[in-house]
């Protein structure tokens, strides 16, 4: 319904702001625990522990074991927030998937000045996998190929079935300025962001990444500086392996 999507867009664009604050949060307890254990390594690399020290390092342990804690329960709540814990497989439509991710981003589109063209090619097979990530994928890479348009431009979506016939390739196209080669090696890492600080986080494409691992699948990316950014989505299609 409407209602659902208009929720799970929601959802997608709070990840970003949920992901930003938590590494803040973990930083935090994560310096405290460093600091606890870089003093434990220097008194100990001293000589034995006197009696009286014990105590302390007892109470410092405590202290790290409930720092841990909750850096743990924060990682954890975005991973239920983002659904990523439970997927579930079956059989997606790739004219329903792109189809639903063409609708969620038609507001950023619009707003953008950006046409969508859509190549299915008729009589694709259904590809094996769990439609939310497939659909997070797919609108994570809209949304970085909408950042590289700013002024306006064409997005291209395909879908075709490979020539080995194992997987269906989805692409995104854009036709913004391109990735420099030097961040080429980068930009698959969690964090790895090139947008204004308080935008982007730099989980995207990690997500992305984990995601298609997740279905045996892959990501693969073709750009250069003024020719535009052509993402693949290789998605193994339904009744190969299952
Ligand atoms: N279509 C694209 N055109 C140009 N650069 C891109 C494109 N897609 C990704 N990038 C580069 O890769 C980087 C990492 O992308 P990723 O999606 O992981 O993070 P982000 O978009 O910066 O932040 P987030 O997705 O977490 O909001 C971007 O900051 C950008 O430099
Ligand atoms: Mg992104």
């Amino acid at each position: 319904s409407d209602q659902a999507r208009i929720l799970h867009q929601d959802k997608m664009m709070s990840l970003g702001k949920l992901a930003a604050s938590m590494v803040h949060e973990i930083n935090n307890p994560l310096s405290g625990i460093l600091n606890y254990l870089r003093l434990m390594i220097r008194t100990l690399s001293r000589g034995p522990l006197a009696e009286d020290r014990r105590e302390k390092f007892l109470g410092y342990l405590n202290l790290m074991e409930n720092e841990t804690k909750r850096c743990s329960q924060i990682v954890s709540s975005l991973l239920t927030f983002s659904r990523i814990s439970s997927p579930s497989f079956g059989q997606v439509q790739v004219h329903d998937l792109l189809n639903r991710c063409i609708i969620l981003s038609r507001h950023k589109l619009e707003l953008q000045n950006i046409r969508p063209v859509s190549e299915i090619e008729p009589h694709i097979p259904q590809v094996a996998g769990d439609f939310n990530q497939l659909q997070q994928c797919v609108i994570n890479l809209i949304f970085n190929a909408i950042d590289a348009m700013p002024d306006g431009g064409t997005l291209r979506l395909t879908g075709h079935l490979d020539n080995t016939k194992d997987y269906v390739t989805i692409t995104v196209n854009d036709t913004g300025p391109g990735i420099p080669e030097k961040n080429l090696p980068h930009i698959f890492e969690p964090f790895f962001t090139t947008s204004q600080e308080g935008y982007g986080v730099g989980l995207g494409l990690s997500t992305v990444y984990g995601i298609m691992e997740r279905h045996k699948g892959a990501v693969k990316v073709e750009s250069q500086p003024g020719q535009g950014t052509t993402f693949k989505l290789q998605v193994p299609i339904y009744g190969m392996n299952q």
